[in-house]
């Protein structure tokens, strides 16, 4: 069982930002249309092999031409607050230099949309759609790239700094790093194991520089990264085991957030061989360091650790999901493996459905970063196999995703309870959970068999139907409002309408 939607809205703090998620390319489809120019993602999805039954994101949910149907679905949902990603080749088709303008005007009629039905816009800049030409000066491998990273940020800060409330500069490079650059599994598809390293380093240069291009515009709404995170738990007592988490700890999660809110790599990974292969001047930690308005954090996951050689660094079961016979060089060449977690509930993608882990990725965060910013989650959600049921007299179908809604009701509620007041995780200031994801979609190496969304969408008809954790999260933030408006009326009857208008309008994120 699960919390109630009531018993779960009272305990969300004002303020507090309830939203929904998706990128571009996952979702918007329209590959060759008005001068996009071609990603690197488009070409590696076409090569035989690459996406679990090939599927192809040419269409992905067709976004790109029902904006307005999708914005519709969310203002009907009533969230706060939508998190998308620009696409950078219909932006930049060569990846520098000239803007299409086509590509300008989409976003435009997306932000004017959502602002019209009162949804606030999070942009994410860099959610891996890499223009082609760029990777084949080398992607992220290249130094380079940070500097048309920036650039990029720059033409989005002029041109919709004045609608955008929260910038996100990239989405979880540790993702880019390791499935991109050292396992082949994503986009550009290279297999260099720790050859991958200068692409972790170029990332948040990048993202450093972007962040510098968006304030020298001086665009007032607020600006953050995102990182993935997933506390690494020991499989046993053995030190070995631990010691062999505490590697993972510091490839997958410190390796990306200690540069960004320490100004620091981790001593072991200063010590590495591979760390003096490629340029990271002093200045380079200053820019990725300086400080943000908020950190982005996606928690989808615990991961278990053990010793010894295995199935490598990608499980099995999350390997399998996204087609891979795990050859790919570096997994299972290293010296630890990822367990997996029998009693768990899992979901299709073979994740383990672990609520609890939720608080311990959040207090390690607090711990870690005397000076971590306000937290937003800025992803989190789960795929799970969806049955549709049809009723013929009334022509309607339901989609009782219980185990989906269960997942977010209990990962929403832990965060919630870690961070108040006495929680294990209080020092944490937390601002916001956004669902990954609005609908059902291209869920990249894994294709449209990991369905995450709160719609579904039949990938033959196009047709968006509503699951039950939609309506739930629907309920929640009415229940949300209506108790922000008995509080209200309480403080009018006390301290008069002047007051309670400020605590209605602190209830919205
Ligand atoms: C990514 C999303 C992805 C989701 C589920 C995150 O790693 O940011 O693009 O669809 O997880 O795998």
């Amino acid at each position: 069982m699960h919390i109630t939607a009531k018993d779960l809205a009272a305990i969300i703090p004002p303020g507090f930002t309830l939203g929904v998620a998706t990128a571009a390319f996952q979702i918007e489809g329209a590959l060759d249309e008005d001068g996009r120019g071609p990603a690197g993602w488009d070409v590696f999805a076409a090569r035989p092999g690459a996406i679990v039954e090939n599927h192809s994101p040419a269409i992905a949910c067709d976004h790109y031409h029902r904006m307005p149907e999708d914005v519709a679905l969310m203002k009907q949902l009533g969230v706060d607050s939508y998190r998308f990603s620009f696409a950078w080749p219909r932006i930049q088709p060569k990846g520098r230099g000239a803007v299409n303008q086509a590509g300008l005007d989409f976003y435009d009629r997306l932000l004017d949309e959502l602002l019209a039905n009162e949804i606030s816009p999070m942009a994410t800049i860099y959610h891996w759609d890499t223009p082609l030409p760029l990777d084949e000066e080398g992607g992220w491998l290249n130094r380079d790239m940070a500097h048309r990273l920036a650039e990029y940020a720059g033409i989005l800060a002029e041109a919709f700094g004045d609608r955008v409330a929260r910038w996100v500069t990239i989405n979880e490079p540790a993702t880019v790093s390791a499935n991109g650059y050292a396992f082949g599994l994503h986009s550009p598809g290279k297999e260099l194991a720790l050859g991958a390293f200068p692409t972790v380093h170029h990332q948040l240069l990048g993202h450093g520089l972007a962040v510098q291009a968006l304030r020298a515009v001086g665009v007032p709404g607020e600006i953050g990264m995102t990182n993935v995170y997933s506390p690494m738990v020991p499989n046993s007592i053995n030190p070995l085991d631990r010691v062999s988490a505490g590697l993972m700890d510091l490839a997958q999660n410190r390796l990306y957030a200690d540069p960004v809110l320490t100004g620091k790599y981790p001593d072991l990974i200063r010590a590495a061989k591979f760390f003096s292969t490629f340029e990271h001047p002093d200045e380079d930690m200053e820019t990725i360091s300086q400080p943000l308005d908020f950190y982005g954090l996606n928690y989808y996951m615990p991961t278990k650790v053990a010793a010894g050689p295995g199935g490598g660094a990608v499980p099995a079961s999350m390997a399998e999901a996204m087609g891979s016979d795990l050859s790919a060089a570096g997994n299972g060449g290293t010296p630890f493996h990822v367990e997996t977690w029998p009693e768990a509930d899992i979901t299709a993608y073979g994740w383990p459905v672990k609520p609890e882990y939720m608080a311990v990725a959040l207090k390690e965060m607090g711990e870690r970063y005397p000076n971590l910013p306000p937290v937003i989650l800025t992803e989190g959600g789960a795929s799970f196999e969806d049955i549709i049921v049809r009723d013929k007299s009334t022509n309607t179908r339901f989609i009782p995703d219980e185990r989906r809604l269960k997942y977010l009701s209990d990962h929403l509620e832990t965060a919630l309870r870690a961070t108040a007041p006495g929680g294990m995780a209080e020092s944490v200031d937390l601002r916001g959970y956004y669902v990954w994801s609005l609908m059902d979609n291209f869920e990249w190496s894994a294709g449209y068999n990991q369905p995450f969304g709160l719609v579904h969408l039949d990938h033959e008809t196009l047709e968006r139907t509503p699951k039950a954790s939609y309506f739930w999260l629907q309920e929640l933030i009415e229940e949300r409002d209506l108790a922000a408006e008995a509080t209200a009326a309480v403080v009018r009857a006390v301290a008069g309408d002047e007051a309670a208008g400020e605590v209605a309008a602190t209830a919205q994120g």
